[in-house]
């Protein structure tokens, strides 16, 4: 029989694991549709050594040698590094499960020259998902504005009309405002999964036998991440399970249909007191409609995911993994 070639996306995942980023990167491993054309790192849950090694070790649990994985920025644009991890991800950065040994070696070249390297040689454009503070993205952005035209998306899992890092702050987006309010101001399309989807987007402990239950060594692997990763969300946040923020930018891009979203304007707010590092989301359209701002409509917010059917992708795409 001829199988039709499934035309496949080129996407690169800049990233911190991290327990949710390593979800996300198994979910992009597991989608047929996608080509990990690079793993890039940057600092944000834990120090820049430490992502990349656990970046490294994800990889090489799922036997992927082949994807490169390239070192990002150390800190952020302009300010000082704030580690995000200590409390929800631990020392390592990925506490929890045994990891295996590094399988391969990092990337002799920057994040940045793997950027341009790729956007340089590809045909087709290639879509970036950015799942830690937007250094990175932003640095390409800034320094090589004329590869802007090889980049088809940006998926961000940041942000949110609530915080939680500050009240008004999510996590990536305080960690390097700057760097966030010049991909929100890129033109480029952006689709946002912010707290106020991921939030919803929970994992119950009742569901996560279930995926231990399916068996095989990546399931295991990842309810093992989730038994971590989850103490945080029931201990300090209240939440009714293990909120999957980093996987929505991956569910995002290959499952669509599964979220509800607007068309709207978000900016960054960099200078508040009380509020750096907050996306400001225009949902209603505010300053078009009561003062006549031709703001734009920069950003697809992702509001609601079907939970049930989320959790549902998310087990067989990790069932099908080994
Ligand atoms: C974000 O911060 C990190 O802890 C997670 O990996 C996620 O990217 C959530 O605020
Ligand atoms: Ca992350």
């Amino acid at each position: 029989i001829m199988m039709q070639e499934i035309k496949k996306r080129g996407i690169i995942i800049d990233c911190d694991p991290g327990h949710d980023d390593a979800m996300a990167i198994l979910w992009a491993l597991a989608s047929p549709n996608l080509e990990i054309k690079a793993v890039t790192t940057v600092a944000g849950n834990q120090t820049l050594e430490k992502v990349s090694n656990n970046a490294i070790r994800v990889l090489t649990k799922a036997k992927r040698y082949d994807i490169p994985v390239a070192l990002g920025a150390k800190e952020p644009l302009i300010r000082k590094l704030v580690i995000g991890g200590e409390l929800v991800h631990g020392d390592s950065g990925l506490e929890g499960p045994v990891l295996p040994q590094n399988g391969f070696s990092v990337s002799d070249v920057s994040a940045l020259k793997l950027f341009e390297k790729i956007l340089e040689e590809s045909e087709e454009k290639i879509t970036f998902v950015g799942i830690g503070p937007l250094t990175n993205i932003a640095q390409l952005l800034i320094t090589r504005p004329d590869l802007k035209n090889k980049i088809e998306e940006i998926y961000i899992m940041g942000g949110g009309t609530i915080g939680n890092w500050t009240p008004a702050a999510e996590y990536n987006i305080f960690a390097d405002p700057e760097a966030a309010k010049v991909v929100f101001n890129s033109k480029l399309p952006i689709i946002m999964a912010g707290l106020d989807v991921t939030q919803k987007a929970y994992i119950t402990r009742e569901e996560n036998e279930i995926l231990r239950g399916q068996g095989n060594e990546i399931s295991v692997f990842v309810a093992e991440l989730i038994d971590y990763f989850s103490r945080y969300h029931y201990e300090v946040e209240g939440f009714p399970g293990c909120t999957l923020h980093d996987p929505c930018a991956i569910a995002a891009l290959v499952h669509p249909e599964l979220f509800e979203s607007v068309q709207c304007n978000v900016d960054v707010e960099v200078t508040g007191e009380l509020t750096r590092g907050m996306t400001v989301v225009d949902t209603i359209d505010y300053q078009k409609k009561l003062f006549g701002l031709e703001v734009a409509h920069n950003t697809k917010f992702l509001k609601n995911v079907h939970r049930e059917e989320f959790v549902k992708e998310f087990f067989k795409a990790m069932k099908s993994l080994d």
